[in-house]
């Protein structure tokens, strides 16, 4: 509620004025103006006194006008920085350093509060231009610097949430390249695994062979036979087979070195590398394999990585077959272009995959297997080849007696 101007206050307030200085009088109309306006209208004389208020002083801070003529301004001014900056502006006015003061400071309320007040202020001179005062204005902006304030502190707390959010971002993704690592890791492991169950098949016949060879020194030399010719053809034979043998660790060992940059490569040579490192397994298996290249296809990209992919899928394949006792085992592959994509179709007759998994195949660490037997990694890092690396897809779906899984890569 705004308090009514009251006439004895303005008396009081001019009585007190009468005693130092006679010459100002507010005539009507600004005396209503003055009276009614928002804004504190005040004088201050030249100790620094309040000498004149408008109504708006008591609403605004609640200390009568009566209280305050003849107090000092500073007296009303909350003690901090606003203060001895107010005070230093006051005295710069008073000696005509500056002409205006314009400055936001707290004035304490009646209540234990305070105000923000923003003080507009001139000094009040007299007919010979001798300063006699300062007259000015005070608006109050407590609201909107509240506001404002508050703002500040919003904006100071989002950009921290912000700041920690980044953090926490940062962390996620440095785990889960962490994760990625690993799991690739793991899943070479679990592949070279594999790898040395294929080359242990294919080690086995020449290992035979070996033993065949020295088997028959052991023979001539008791049926008197052994001549240095028919030793050195034994010798000859079993260098033979130890260099085969040696071949195939190299080319083990070069399947499993990753490529670093894209090349083109023929479908079909990396179809028939990698068929003949399982070729023994399957056999030793009676998983009977066939594969069919309608048209040799020249892709680019990492030729040993897809050789792994199809080394899963036939793998695989392989453990279906040992789980089921399927009277003619088989695995077929067919390859061939089709809009611009070669495509590479996998299928066994080793029963399919259940309904309610098929969805999960590819999912990290899902295996259907007995633990040491399967790590669930293979397909997951067969997809992540086959469509992060080659921008390609892998699919499966289950046909009539088996699985059938479908590697398309864009052939440019
Ligand atoms: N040809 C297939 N026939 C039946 N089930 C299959 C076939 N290929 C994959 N699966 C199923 O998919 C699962 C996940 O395969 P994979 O990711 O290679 O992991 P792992 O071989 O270590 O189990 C296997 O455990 C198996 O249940
Ligand atoms: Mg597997």
């Amino acid at each position: 509620m705004k308090k009514q101007f009251n006439s004895s206050e303005m008396v009081n307030n001019k009585k007190h004025k009468s005693n130092r200085d006679q010459s100002w009088e507010i005539q009507e109309p600004f005396r209503t103006v003055v009276q009614n306006i928002s804004e504190i209208i005040f004088l201050v004389d030249m100790d620094g006194s309040w000498s004149f208020l408008n109504p708006a002083w008591y609403d605004i801070t609640g200390f009568s006008i009566e209280e305050a003529i003849g107090k000092n301004v500073l007296s009303y001014v909350c003690p901090g920085e606003y203060f001895t900056e107010m005070k230093g502006l006051f005295c710069q006015l008073m000696q005509q350093e500056i002409e205006i003061i314009d400055i936001s400071s707290r004035f304490i309320t009646k209540s234990g509060g305070f105000r923000w007040l923003e003080v507009f202020a001139g000094t009040v001179k007299d007919g010979n231009g001798r300063i006699t005062g300062i007259s000015g204005s005070m608006n109050d902006i407590t609201i909107p610097k509240l506001v404002t304030e508050e703002l500040r502190v919003k904006q100071v707390q989002l950009e921290e949430m912000n700041r920690n959010l980044e953090i926490i971002v940062q962390n996620e993704v440095a785990k889960n390249r962490e994760k990625d690592l690993l799991l690739i890791q793991q899943g070479r492991l679990a592949a070279m695994g594999e790898m040395i169950g294929n080359i242990a098949h294919q080690w086995r016949q020449p290992l035979n062979a070996i033993g065949l060879v020295i088997q028959n020194m052991l023979d001539a030399y008791e049926y008197s036979e052994l001549t240095r010719d028919y030793l050195q053809n034994q010798v000859n034979k079993a260098t033979d087979i130890i260099q085969y043998m040696s071949q195939t660790i190299d080319d083990f060992r070069n399947f499993f070195k990753q490529n670093k940059e894209k090349q083109n490569y023929s479908l079909k040579e990396v179809l028939d590398k990698t068929l003949s490192f399982i070729e023994a397994s399957f056999k030793n298996n009676n998983i009977q394999l066939e594969l069919n290249v309608e048209e040799d296809i020249a892709l680019h990209g990492y030729p040993n990585e897809y050789s792994q992919v199809l080394l899963n899928i036939l793998n695989n394949a392989k453990d279906a077959h040992l789980k089921k006792n399927q009277f003619k085992r088989w695995v077929k592959i067919r390859a061939y272009p089709e809009n611009e994509k070669s495509v590479v179709i996998i299928c066994d007759n080793a029963g399919g995959i259940p309904d309610k998994i098929i969805s999960k195949i590819f999912e990290p660490y899902f295996t259907t297997k007995e633990p040491g037997k399967g790590t669930g990694i293979g397909l997951y890092m067969s997809k992540a080849i086959i469509e992060k690396n080659m921008r390609g897809s892998l699919t499966v779906r289950n046909i009539e007696g088996g699985a059938e899984f479908r590697i398309e890569c864009s052939i440019r």
